[in-house]
């Protein structure tokens, strides 16, 4: 993890938050090359799930939302943790990761889910267990802590009225459930997806980009009639559909990934079945993207507290009702820890990351052998002007050949094209023209000619 985080900021994927003021827990920033690496992931969501399938539509709701929504989402009630704070150093931590890891370290599980205050209070005393932060053994009692992020709309205070940022985007789409249904020609089932920020008032200890205060979800919320559709049909389709996303897309090998069902005590009280599909982190099997059976939960709740009615009508039989909803719901963020983790690679001396080439954040880097050759580089810029049309190209004219190879394996670049002087027909000469391209993975190299290179990289890049 330690290798990744330093990694990461050193090549310019993710910088701590707000560093230059001392940093800000758990936040972060995206540079130059983890921007492109999130919005390629993002991107390929998009295609996957909405894009390319007839039954999906997408949306883009507001992050501040009538606050009524979160009561009728029972966030304002609901999405509340119990905390404890050290009397000693005022470190509030979540009392259900604090006896997690205090089992953790001692190589045992415990599951918390569920239990009161007073039971997690009696857990925290019993084991004696001290504060991650300062070592001492002094806790408040166990308390409920709002992870909903308020603020103000309102210029003057008099006037002001609270709200809240979205806890979750999947509330967007039930509030926007009547309005697709009118303006679109969507038949059920159908499914509406939305990426977009998320916000939570996390102050745990969050594991790098794992656990953040503010990310960006990509949630689908799949509406059928449970009448017509089995939902545990329709459940195992959406499990077949994430997993093969997961190592189809995105790359990764299924011997790291796992389902985990929540017991009972851990599931939301609406929702029928819940599964988290896991990835093994360094810190563990952690949850990576969930998928839940909320019922009619969502749309009923919106009903009741807006007076609005939000059933469906079939087209055909005139039946009225309320659909139910099967959500799987994901942090980008979290899908791109995943992938920067699981593309780590040290091969002897040499460190790469080896992504799936159409996430790569650079496609291709273009280098003139010699900086100092102007006919090397007008030619090798000439190239990357090209390229630069159709893939997001990196360019590199300092130190030598494998210092560049170096840099580039770091970020993750799967070809490297160098300009030399047989290209310019100083050379052999059948390599007029043509150019080496270098494979990040094997390290081959091949003599590639300049006007066949885009269609190579593109048939290499998205095969
Ligand atoms: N609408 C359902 C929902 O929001 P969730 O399990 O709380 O369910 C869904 O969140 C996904 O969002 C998680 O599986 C995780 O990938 C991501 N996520 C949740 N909290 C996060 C946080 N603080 N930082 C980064 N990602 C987070």
């Amino acid at each position: 993890m330690e290798k990744i985080v330093s990694l990461a900021k050193r090549r310019g994927f993710v910088f701590p938050g707000s560093e230059i003021y001392g940093g800000l827990a758990n936040s972060y920033e995206y540079g130059p090359a983890g921007v492109e690496l999130k919005k390629n992931i993002q991107d390929e969501w998009w295609r996957v799930f909405v894009r390319e399938r007839s039954d999906m539509v997408g949306l883009d709701s507001s992050i501040i939302l009538h606050p009524k929504v979160w009561e009728a989402s029972g966030h304002v009630a609901g999405l509340v943790d119990a905390m404890v704070e050290c009397k000693q150093c005022h470190t509030r931590t979540r009392a259900d990761h604090l006896i997690e890891n205090h089992y953790e370290a001692k190589g045992e599980k415990i599951s918390v889910e569920g239990k009161s205050e007073a039971e997690l209070d009696a857990i925290i005393q019993e084991n004696k267990i001290k504060c991650p932060s300062c070592g001492k053994f002094d806790w408040t009692p166990v308390r409920k802590f709002n992870l909903l992020f308020e603020t103000n709309v309102g210029i003057v205070p008099e006037a002001q009225s609270k709200v809240y940022l979205r806890g979750e985007t999947a509330q967007g789409i039930f509030v926007s459930f009547k309005n697709i249904l009118d303006s679109t020609r969507v038949r059920l089932p159908f499914g509406v997806g939305q990426i977009g920020k998320s916000f939570r008032n996390e102050i745990t200890k969050g594991n790098f980009i794992f656990r953040t205060l503010e990310f960006e979800q990509a949630e689908i919320e799949y509406f059928f009639d449970p009448e017509t559709t089995d939902w545990k049909g329709l459940y195992e389709k959406w499990k077949g559909d994430m997993w093969d996303f997961v190592t189809g897309n995105l790359g990764i090998n299924a011997e790291v990934l796992r389902w985990r069902e929540h017991g009972d005590e851990e599931r939301s009280f609406y929702s029928k079945r819940t599964e988290d599909m896991e990835y093994k982190f360094p810190f563990g099997f952690k949850e990576l993207w969930g998928l839940a059976y909320r019922t009619d939960y969502d749309l009923n709740q919106h009903m009741k507290f807006s007076g609005v009615d939000l059933s469906y009508t079939d087209p055909t039989s005139g039946k009225k009702f309320v659909p139910h909803v099967i959500e799987p719901a994901v942090g980008v963020n979290r899908l791109m820890a995943m992938v920067l983790l699981d593309a780590y690679t040290e091969d002897g001396d040499r460190v790469y990351l080896k992504f799936k080439p159409r996430l790569a954040p650079y496609k291709v880097a273009i280098f003139p052998l010699l900086a100092n050759k102007p006919a090397l580089v007008e030619k090798a810029r000439a190239i990357h002007d090209a390229l630069q049309k159709r893939f997001v190209v990196a360019w590199d004219d300092r130190g030598n050949i494998g210092k560049r190879y170096y840099a580039q394996d770091e970020i993750g670049t799967p070809f490297c094209v160098t300009v030399d002087f047989d290209t310019l027909g100083e050379g052999e000469a059948e390599n007029k023209d043509t150019v080496t391209v270098r494979n990040r993975d094997t390290g081959t190299q091949e003599r590639i000619a300049i006007d066949k290179l885009a269609e190579f990289l593109h048939g290499k890049i998205y095969n």
